[in-house]
């Protein structure tokens, strides 16, 4: 465990060489600002939503979820589906050093980690132990939000591959929203050739981020990609070709 600079906790993973989360954004700030409420934001007028937590770790974008609806008395019926491969970690969540604010969610995450799932009369969270790849492939939700929140391009390519997009496509709504930390033009590209307009996002207190949707959104300054494509004309999106996937 690592103290990040917002104060909660977050972790390294020794596999990856990497924080779960920016330690300098914070664990629960890069949560809240670059996910949860831009997607949130641009999903007001729906009454239920199906989300798509890519991948789930130490589970904060999934628990700082029902912290943004709690505080701000969102009724929508929620449901959340996260594969995450790592089922030592997901065991041991229940004692991880969670920020006060998740306290009314314990019960959530010990179902979470004990059984992988929990369910209420609004709310509905399951985690796939497995591969996400695979679990996209299976999967037959339709996604209005998918907050793409794996290890960085670099230590964990295979998750943000042009094929990876192409599939995450097939499973968000025409208006969904993509959420991710990435900012670089390879993952961009990736993005926008399976059809994904793309836009700048500058979250509260953390670096900028990019939102990602099929459709056309208001209120984003949108990145002009043929002229970045005709600027960076050696720039290509990561491919499974290049990985032997
Ligand atoms: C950056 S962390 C996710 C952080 C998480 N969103 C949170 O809020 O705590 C990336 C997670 O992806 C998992 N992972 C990496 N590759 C995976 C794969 N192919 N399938 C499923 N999980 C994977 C890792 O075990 C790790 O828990």
């Amino acid at each position: 465990m690592v103290q990040s600079e917002d104060g909660s906790f977050t972790a390294y993973s020794k596999e990856f060489d990497e924080h779960y989360h920016s330690t300098k954004d914070g664990a629960l700030q890069e949560s809240l600002q670059k996910h949860v409420i831009p997607a949130f934001e641009l999903s007001k007028e729906k009454a239920e939503l199906t989300i798509l937590d890519i991948c789930f770790g130490l589970g904060f974008n999934t628990l700082a979820t029902l912290y943004y609806m709690k505080v701000n008395n969102i009724e929508k019926k929620v449901s959340i589906y996260s594969p995450e491969f790592d089922k030592e970690l997901v065991s041991s969540l229940r004692y991880f050093q969670y920020p006060e604010i998740f306290d009314d969610f314990k019960e959530i995450i010990n179902a979470l980690s004990t059984i992988g799932e929990y369910t209420d009369d609004t709310l509905h969270v399951s985690i796939y132990l497995g591969d996400a790849r695979e679990y996209l492939l299976t999967c037959e939700e339709r996604f209005d939000i998918v907050y793409q929140d794996a290890f960085s391009p670099a230590s964990n390519p295979i998750l943000w591959t042009k094929e990876y997009f192409r599939d995450i496509k097939s499973l968000i709504k025409d208006d969904g929203i993509l959420t991710t930390y990435s900012i670089s033009l390879a993952t961009r590209l990736a993005l926008y050739e399976n059809g994904f307009n793309i836009y700048l996002a500058t979250p509260k207190g953390c670096r900028s981020s990019t939102i990602a949707s099929p459709s056309l959104l208001q209120d984003y300054e949108a990145i002009d990609m043929p002229h970045k494509i005709s600027c960076n004309p050696d720039a290509k999106a990561l491919s499974d070709l290049d990985f032997d996937i």
